[in-house]
């Protein structure tokens, strides 16, 4: 049977916050087609509860958010991507509002109703708006309706890419992006897909870790085909932990929002005793690494699993309204939050480098462009600021389009594809090899390669690393490809670059914290990897 092939004009690999956008902004004369590898709703998109950060108090200000932005970042944020994000966030927010996204409101003392701000660290404004603590699910189910209904976009569901398709690869001059191979994964056949332009939007990699509040989809592998395409990577080694994850032997990861510290939840040791003062004078609402590294030291220093959050001062009226998710959550578990504290604990939340960008998403490889977290534009630095990620999200999304928009017209058909060859594979009979390397990956880079490192263990983590490489690679070429061995595939190569990022900083910054090199360099500068391809 011959390869299923679609054409397209602009082909979007990832259908949450940043793809579902650009393919919202993109004139509906484009034939577009968009991906997702799971159900076009899962993704970290929907599990966002604090919101988006935009200037849209009037005692807020642009500058503020960008200094903000600067400080969180540890030195590493480029401050003109900083600008350009934040001076889009009011009009990319009303948007979303137009676009139909409902953002709670509330009554202010003349009687007029205004959009609720809340706060989270970093932030010395309130300036998130939100839909209670579920603001992912209210942008996605809002931005999936109004895809579904454009019939210039096919949406493409449960199809995982597997690998982006460059002249090069096919046997002509130039590394063009033109397609990728897609596992239709209801038929476990590879599909070809072209296209003029490409987008990887298939969000961040925090799936490496064995502890993180992001779902399955996570594994990195919009930057993994990046990197396998020749395009330059940055400051991986900047993994964001959370630092509010719910302790519950059978609650799976469940992020508790920052918004709760923002409405003054205190963190609290076994004990009672609040312990943020003594690492940070903005206590509680410090910066996401401060806050996570004060955990870890405290639950490393007492033995003890977890530390507590505890909102439970707040009236049970205000607490049910605007953390309705979390109550209810919670309550599943036995812990009623309007009368106890929460168990919690960090966990890996957010991928803060990525693909390297410019300030349209356009990669290093013409035709490929990456938006949204699996993006690195130099807007988090060391730490990316709360609610700033699903503003970088829609902004460079409506960037992207803009910018595909000023492309010359060019068909994508006419180049000869080879269709995906399984000629040389058969059924593996020894899943078993998947499995335990997926964990044996997550286990060892969350204990060598997590919140503190050192230069022992990012040497025993490459070690393994290397192995699990070579392993996987002659797996990849004598089986037929599954969902899982792709992820375990692209999951290795994150690590790699994740160890190879951290072993280059010689300095504590931001997110990354060694003990080998505990302080901080005068001069500030990204990691930027760059594929063998182009160093030999
Ligand atoms: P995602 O929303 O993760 O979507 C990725 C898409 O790519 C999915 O459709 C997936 O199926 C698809 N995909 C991946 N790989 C493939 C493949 N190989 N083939 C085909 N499709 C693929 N940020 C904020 O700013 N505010 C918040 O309040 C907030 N809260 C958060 C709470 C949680 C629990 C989590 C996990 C994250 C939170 N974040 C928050 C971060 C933010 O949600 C994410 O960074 C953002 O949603 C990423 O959007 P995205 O479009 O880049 O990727
Ligand atoms: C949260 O609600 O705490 C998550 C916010 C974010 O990741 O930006």
């Amino acid at each position: 049977m011959p390869t299923p092939s679609h054409t397209h004009d602009v082909l979007i690999i990832g259908s949450g916050a940043a793809g579902m956008t650009l393919a919202l902004k993109l004139s509906p004369d484009y034939r577009i087609a968009v991906l997702s590898k799971a159900s076009a709703s899962e993704g970290s998109t929907y599990y966002a509860q604090g919101g988006v950060a935009a200037v849209l108090d009037q005692y807020d200000s642009v500058d503020s958010h960008i200094e903000d932005t600067l400080a969180a970042g540890a030195g590493l944020c480029h401050r003109d991507v900083v600008r350009f994000t934040v001076e889009r966030s009011k009009e990319i927010i009303s948007w979303l509002i137009d676009t139909g996204v409902n953002f709670d409101k509330e009554v202010q003392p003349n009687g007029s109703e205004e959009y609720h701000l809340t706060r989270e660290g970093g932030h010395s404004h309130r300036r998130v708006i939100h839909a209670a603590d579920a603001t992912g699910r209210e942008i996605s189910m809002t931005l999936n309706e109004k895809v579904s209904q454009r019939p210039n976009v096919d949406i493409f569901e449960r199809y995982a890419a597997v690998d982006l398709i460059t002249l090069d690869k096919v046997g002509l001059n130039g590394n063009s992006c033109i397609g990728a191979y897609i596992l239709n994964l209801a038929s476990n056949r590879v599909e070809l897909f072209r296209a003029r332009f490409i987008v990887l939007a298939t969000g961040g990699a925090s799936k490496v870790y064995l502890y993180t509040s992001n779902p399955d989809t996570a594994s990195g592998d919009g930057i993994a085909m990046a990197w396998r395409a020749g395009c330059r990577v940055g400051n991986m080694e900047f993994n964001q932990f959370h630092p509010t994850c719910l302790y519950h032997p059978d609650a799976g990861t469940f992020l508790i929002t920052e918004a709760l510290r923002g409405e003054g939840a205190r963190l609290l040791l076994p004990d009672g005793e609040p312990f943020m003062s003594q690492f940070d004078s903005r206590g509680e609402l410090a910066p996401r690494d401060i806050v996570a590294h004060a955990i870890d030291h405290e639950i490393k220093r007492l033995g003890c699993d977890c530390v507590y959050l505890d909102i439970s001062h707040k009236s049970a009226q205000f607490i049910k309204s605007h953390f309705p998710t979390i109550y209810t959550n919670c309550l599943k578990f036995g812990i009623d939050i309007t009368t106890s504290p929460i168990p919690v604990v960090p966990a890996a939340h957010y991928t803060c480098g990525g693909i390297v960008t410019d300030i349209h998403g356009a990669t290093d490889v013409p035709g490929l462009y990456a938006i949204g977290e699996a993006s690195f534009t130099g807007l988090h630095g060391a730490n990316r600021m709360a609610s700033n990620s699903l503003l970088e999200c829609m902004v460079f999304a409506a960037s992207a389009a803009e910018h595909i928009t000023s492309q010359p017209d060019q068909s994508a058909r006419g180049i000869d594809i080879p269709p995906w060859d399984e000629s040389q594979v058969t059924n593996s009979d020894e899943d078993v090899v998947i499995s335990h390397n997926w964990n044996e990956l997550r286990h060892f880079m969350w204990d060598y390669v997590g919140i503190v490192r050192t230069n022992k263990r990012l040497q025993r983590a490459r070690r393994r690393v290397q192995l699990l490489q070579q392993e996987v690679t002659e797996y990849y070429s004598n089986y037929r490809i599954s969902n899982d061995l792709l992820e375990l595939r692209n999951l290795i190569v994150i690590a790699d670059l994740i160890i190879q990022s951290a072993s280059r900083r010689k300095e504590s910054r931001g997110l990354h914290y060694t003990l080998d090199y505990p302080d901080l360099l005068p001069q500030a500068e990204d990691t930027i990897l760059i594929p063998s391809r182009y160093t030999g």
